[in-house]
């Protein structure tokens, strides 16, 4: 197993201190075709992931590769157009490395976004879920292994890991800008893919008391739970998941839908950051 000390985490955000002019407050993961944000940023510096010493690669489509620092709604920010999953390859351990190189940049607020599959039957495509907790049984943690102190301790509480003051600001947020018809409250249920679900997995996940189904998100939110961070997550809903509607599930359709959602996702983000 690799050695994850914090030098190895450090030499990266060294890096990256070196290359931006103001240090961020809040990072943003953009999910599958959430990518639009990135356009709104002001005062932009881009950092290329392949720049970026020990940094791992995205490879996943519609993942850009890079941390765009700036200003969004006036805030310090660092956007990450392209997120890492279990399924290119990487270890959940791996997993750990662009949320700790955030802590390591003075982030103190995560928001998470990703595009996910409806397992709850009120909801319907282009529907928001903010995630109010998660279900990871896949896999083990990605703060497996030696545990360093500096992030957080061995043993750590997950009661909260997604932050309530931060779920209820952009519940309220999501009220005031009259969505709240098509913005939900659920648990997101991790399943590695690449494949998708099987319809009897879905049945499973529904059982199991999961709301949406996607492929990233918890090991960076445990990360984020570990050293101490402030976490909002937000699901887009792409699609009903296997064996819902009688029709074949599909990563381009998956991108199609985002793209035409994911103004309503910006939109949240923007108001919720004037209020962090
Ligand atoms: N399953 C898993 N991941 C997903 C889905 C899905 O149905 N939709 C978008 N990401």
């Amino acid at each position: 197993m690799k050695n994850f000390s914090y030098d190895f985490y450090k030499e990266s955000a060294d890096y990256i201190l070196e290359q931006i002019s103001e240090k961020p407050k809040i990072a943003i993961i953009l999910g599958s075709a959430l990518g639009s944000i990135a356009d709104l940023v002001e005062n932009k510096t881009i950092v290329s992931y392949r720049d970026v010493p020990k940094l791992l690669q995205s490879t996943a489509p519609s993942h850009k590769g890079e941390f765009i620092f700036g200003r969004l709604s006036d805030q310090p920010v660092m956007l990450m157009s392209g997120r890492f999953h279990h399924y290119e390859g990487y270890s959940y351990e791996e997993l750990a490395q662009p949320v700790r190189i955030m802590k390591l940049l003075g982030v103190e607020t995560l928001i998470i976004t990703n595009a996910a599959g409806a397992v709850n039957l009120d909801y319907e495509v282009g529907d928001v879920m903010l995630i109010e907790d998660q279900i990871k049984i896949a896999g083990h943690s990605p703060m497996r292994g030696p545990n360093i102190e500096e992030f957080g301790p061995r043993f750590f509480d997950c009661t909260y890991i997604y932050t309530p003051k931060l779920l209820k600001l952009a519940q309220a947020k999501a009220k005031e800008l009259n969505y709240d018809n098509s913005v939900h409250t659920g648990v997101y249920y991790f399943c590695p893919g690449p494949n998708f679900e099987t319809p009897a997995e879905i049945k499973a996940i529904r059982i199991l008391g999961g709301d949406a189904v996607g492929m990233s998100t918890v090991t960076e939110a445990l990360t984020a739970a570990h050293c101490e961070m402030d976490v909002l997550g937000i699901s887009m809903i792409t699609n009903m998941a296997a064996g819902i509607e009688d029709e074949e599930q599909s990563g381009l359709h998956v991108i199609d839908v985002g793209n035409k959602a994911a103004s309503k996702i910006a939109d949240l983000i923007m108001e919720v950051l004037k209020d962090i």
